[in-house]
């Protein structure tokens, strides 16, 4: 008899997680949860390499910062929607139950080690930038070592801030988070959403905003300082290098892991 051929078995999916939750937030943004490897630390702030299994058979992977904190036993993703984008136009498309491509290598520089300690702290996100500070605003630490914790989020309309404002809006009142970070820490957050094409309660882009002062005296706040303040900074690439000459005209310094300074930058996710 002829031997017949065997189908070669389809390889297992490396690094494979399950997706346990999906939300899609607007029609440019979703998030989800998954599966987190048991072998898998890293510290709140940090990414990964994630993605789906191409085409051509090899993995399209891509830099997405953990959104959940380091506590958390799943991992949680935001991400943007680009109907052309290589990896993001199939990851819409995820569901309950499906894998999703996860290397445990976590890196990256928004992380508490990279900025010298000081009194007050800024997250200044943009769009899908608000990722990292969801896991960092969930970490105890955040509050322990400030005496003010302030979250700055632009985005174009006002239902790109709901993911961030209901993420506040768990910390505040969420009976785990609030005994995990603690009612007296929470009195030391600030909250502060702009939109910059659609009418909402704060307009304008946060830059602007900083430049004119009016962000200082909405809060009731002195201006940026480099002895008292501390900057996490995540959005897009405009953003960073406006951001990053405000900060520098404040007089701080970008820092790194290895030389901790009072601020630090990284790209929000783009596809
Ligand atoms: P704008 O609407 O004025 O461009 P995007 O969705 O394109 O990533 O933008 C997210 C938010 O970041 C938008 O509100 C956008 O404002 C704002 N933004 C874009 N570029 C800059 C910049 N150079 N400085 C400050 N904000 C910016």
């Amino acid at each position: 008899p002829q031997p017949v051929a065997q189908a070669p078995k389809a390889p297992a999916l490396p690094d494979a997680q399950t997706v346990t939750f999906v939300k899609h937030w607007t029609d440019r943004l979703f998030s989800f949860r998954c599966t987190r490897p048991a072998s898998l630390r890293f510290r709140s702030g940090e990414f990964v390499m994630i993605g789906l299994m191409g085409d051509n058979g090899r993995p399209l992977l891509r830099a997405y910062s953990i959104a959940s904190p380091s506590w958390d036993e799943e991992l949680e993703f935001y991400s943007i929607k680009v109907q052309d984008g290589p990896l993001t136009s199939r990851l819409q498309n995820i569901q309950v139950g499906d894998e999703i491509i996860l290397r445990p290598k976590p890196v990256g520089t928004l992380v508490h080690d990279a900025i010298l300690p000081g009194k007050r702290l800024w997250f200044f996100a943009t769009g899908t930038g608000f990722a990292p500070f969801a896991s960092l605003l969930r970490d105890p630490q955040t509050f322990e070592d400030y005496d003010e914790v302030i979250i700055t989020h632009t985005c174009r309309e006002v239902g790109e801030l709901t993911y961030g404002a209901d993420l506040i809006e768990s910390i505040r009142t969420d009976e785990m988070l609030v005994e995990l970070i603690g009612e007296e820490n929470l009195a030391k957050l600030r909250y502060y959403p702009t939109t910059t094409r659609e009418e909402s309660a704060k307009m304008g882009r946060i830059t602007d905003l900083l430049r004119s002062g009016e962000v200082f005296s909405d809060l009731g706040i002195e201006p940026i300082n480099p002895d008292t303040d501390r900057a996490m900074v995540c959005g897009n690439l405009a953003f960073n290098l406006e951001i990053k000459e405000l900060l520098e005209g404040f007089g701080l310094r970008e820092g790194a892991n290895s030389e901790p300074k009072e601020y630090v930058v990284e790209k929000a996710f783009v596809d």
